[in-house]
């Protein structure tokens, strides 16, 4: 036995996942068979250059530490195991990279079979690379996001024999809830503002469902303000209307007709929040300050959030808390194209230490 499993607090170390972490909140039974790879528990982490700038205590959720390096396996463990309960063989999502990736995972764990509608050419390399490898049936289609999943939504309904692990599934959402709850549990307070990429906009519907169930629950006394914020070129819902051709470099919030668009305007109102819109350059420069200055990699999508902190104004002193929803090795090629790869170097001392100044 290793030295260290004696430690008195060794027991208290192992985690089990956000469904039996949180099982009270889960719509599970003991007939569930919960499948799991340990997601959760991820990093939140302050950000001195951030609440410098802000004159706030801003705080990073760094999603990009859950096993498939985004936050989508918190619902994918609990759609993963009500479809095993429920006897389903396969499952099916449209995605633009994160969900395939997540949802190919977890069926490999569950011993289904998992097929994944993506847009050709508009998904991140790792997110590809993860949903091949852990053996999902990958089709590219010929057309957007937004065409994939109503044609997912047609498989689910028509064919009876798949389940949909998309957002639109209530389990989704279920299991997503639990970032907020890991939150207010590692800072022993709520947020004030609460800010958040919005692509599909499953998440801010989870994240403000999470909010109110602790608060309902009596656990904590009070709510933040839901601060969502789309790429300027896919924006639906600060236009108010779809938007046909969606577009912008943070691939996966290039969404133009949001499956969960009546519940993100209703975390909005409820909260007090906002949902807007930032531009591609300013998801860039978010994305490389993130790396530079407060050390975390994030994917562009995820920049979104920072993006619009440092836009926004908000209350001195107040706490701030901002999603970064993948890990930034999901997208290598938008990481290469922000910096010059440098030439390389004739393999001796001397030329090295020339090249350092040393
Ligand atoms: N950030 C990342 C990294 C995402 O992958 C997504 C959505 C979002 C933010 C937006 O979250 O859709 O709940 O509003 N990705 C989905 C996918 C659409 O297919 O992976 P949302």
């Amino acid at each position: 036995m290793p030295q260290d499993a004696k430690r008195p607090d060794r027991e208290r170390m192992v985690w089990r996942g956000v469904v039996e972490e949180y099982r009270s909140f889960m719509p599970v039974s003991d007939r569930t068979p919960v499948v799991t790879l340990g997601e959760g528990r991820t990093p939140l982490i302050y950000a001195p250059e951030l609440s410098r700038l802000k004159s706030a205590e801003v705080y990073l959720k760094y999603e990009g530490g859950n096993p498939t390096g985004s936050f989508k396996d918190r619902g994918m463990t609990l759609a993963i195991s009500k479809a095993a309960e429920e006897g389903s063989q396969t499952v099916v999502c449209a995605s633009t990279g994160n969900t395939s990736a997540s949802a190919a995972a977890y069926a490999a764990k569950a011993g289904m079979t998992c097929a994944v509608l993506i847009p050709q050419g508009y998904i991140a390399l790792g997110k590809l690379a993860q949903a091949l490898i852990y053996g999902a049936k990958v089709m590219q289609i010929k057309g957007n996001f937004d065409q994939a999943l109503d044609i997912v939504r047609e498989l689910g309904e028509r064919s009876g024999k798949v389940t949909v692990v998309n957002s639109i599934n209530p389990f989704r959402i279920e299991g997503q809830k639990t970032g907020a709850f890991e939150i207010i549990d590692t800072l022993g307070a709520v947020p004030d503002y609460h800010f958040i990429p919005v692509g599909n906009a499953g998440n801010i519907t989870a994240y403000w469902k999470g909010y109110k169930e602790y608060f309902k629950a009596g656990i904590s006394s009070s709510l933040p303000k839901m601060m969502g914020f789309q790429a300027d070129g896919a924006a639906p819902i600060v236009l108010g209307h779809i938007v046909d051709h969606p577009d912008t470099i943070a691939t996966a919030i290039r969404i133009g007709n949001p499956a969960s668009w009546d519940n993100a305007v209703k975390a909005r109102d409820e909260s007090g929040g906002i949902i807007s819109s930032v531009e591609d350059s300013e998801i860039l420069e978010a994305y490389r300050f993130l790396a530079a200055r407060e050390s975390v990699f994030c994917e562009p999508a995820s920049a979104a959030s920072v993006a619009g902190l440092l836009k926004t104004e908000v209350k001195s002193g107040s706490i701030v808390v901002c999603v970064l929803t993948g890990h930034g090795l999901k997208d290598p090629d938008v990481a290469i194209s922000q910096i010059s790869v440098p030439e390389a170097i004739e393999a001796t001392y001397d030329a090295i230490s020339e090249e350092l100044g040393v």
